[in-house]
């Protein structure tokens, strides 16, 4: 039986970090939250750039944010598009987020509340090196 999330505040952190992204090329701001294991909040926003190739992902800041803050174990994600509503990930932030929350993280998608195992199956991950 999957953790029941609170989606409500992840999904409002989403928000906020969208509103502040900075995406003058795509037009497309996106924002994210992530549920770590010991309670604490992180979140991130896409970061466009001029060389438009190296546009930074929302989920990549989160990640930073995740890492820097002390790290630990993502348990719920979610990724919102200018309207609040949950977006589906990128393939790439598929397997960024999967590294730091595993196959049972939940993720918060247009289909509803799924496990990362869902939606990136047969990921490769660290037990892949050992
Ligand atoms: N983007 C994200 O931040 N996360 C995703 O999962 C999908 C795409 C950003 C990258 C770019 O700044 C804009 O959305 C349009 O692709």
């Amino acid at each position: 039986m999957a953790e029941q999330i609170e989606w409500e505040p992840l999904q409002a952190r989403a928000v906020e970090l969208m509103n502040r992204a900075y995406a003058p090329y795509s037009n497309f701001p996106v924002g994210a939250a992530g549920l770590a294991d010991d309670g604490r909040i992180v979140s991130g926003c896409n970061v466009e750039n001029a060389g438009y190739g190296v546009a930074l992902c929302a989920e990549c800041g989160m990640i930073s944010d995740l890492v820097g803050s002390g790290g630990g174990k993502l348990v719920a994600v979610v990724c919102v598009d200018r309207t609040g509503e949950a977006i589906m990930p990128c393939g790439r932030c598929r397997q960024i987020i999967s590294e730091h929350g595993g196959d049972e993280c939940r993720i918060l998608t247009p289909e509803g509340d799924l496990s990362m195992g869902e939606v990136l199956p047969q990921a490769f991950g660290p037990a892949n090196l050992a």
